[in-house]
């Protein structure tokens, strides 16, 4: 047996550093839960699966309230956040606190629709669960795609990296660091 170097980071520590270098977008996924109120979680598992039909998919840990919740109704939201919404998403990250999301988060029509919509999101996607599977200690949600909504107004997106929230650099940032990287 091989010794036990103690040197050595964790399987566990290994993948955590190698995903703090990838940037991803933060999504909040939205439920009503089982007293009606509107809650979400805060997830950067989410991806793209197909246009036809219109499909994405999102990875939601076994031990969150938002597993059984999503399980027991058969749907969820998918929030595109922007960068001004990172209170909602630290708000919607903390295990075992009140994830209820307050009034003046959500859009005006948010309680005509089965999944709670956020004012401020880049878009908002309404999945029905179509196929779900066990994952290890998480649980994989194809969803099927029943109705999108599209922000006019287009801010840059809420991204994650390396422990932190962070945004795009804006066009003027760019334009001045390749201004300071150009030779001569
Ligand atoms: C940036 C970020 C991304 C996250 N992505 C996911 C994810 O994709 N899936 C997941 O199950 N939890 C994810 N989490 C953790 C959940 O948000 C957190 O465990 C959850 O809100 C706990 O819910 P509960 O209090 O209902 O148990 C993420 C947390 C952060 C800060």
């Amino acid at each position: 047996m091989q010794a036990h170097d103690p040197e050595r980071p964790s399987d566990a520590d290994l993948f955590r550093q190698a995903f703090r270098r990838y940037a991803a977008t933060v999504v909040l996924v939205t439920y009503v839960d089982g007293s009606g109120r509107p809650a979400g979680l805060t997830a950067t598992s989410m991806c793209s699966l197909s246009p036809s039909p219109p499909s994405l998919l999102v990875c939601i840990n076994r031990a969150t309230r938002a597993y059984a919740e999503i399980t027991d109704r058969g749907l969820y939201g998918v929030n595109i956040l922007s960068v001004g919404q990172r209170s909602v998403a630290l708000h919607c990250s903390r295990p075992g606190m009140d994830k209820e999301l307050k009034p003046e988060w959500l859009a005006a029509d948010s309680a005509d629709r089965p999944t709670p919509r956020l004012r401020g999101s880049l878009a908002h996607l309404e999945c029905a669960v179509g196929t779900s599977y066990e994952a290890y200690s998480h649980h994989v949600f194809l969803g099927l795609i029943k109705d999108v909504w599209l922000n006019p107004v287009q801010d840059p997106p809420l991204l994650y990296h390396g422990g932190a929230y962070g945004q795009l650099e804006s066009s003027a940032e760019l334009t001045e660091r390749f201004h300071w990287e150009l030779p001569g």
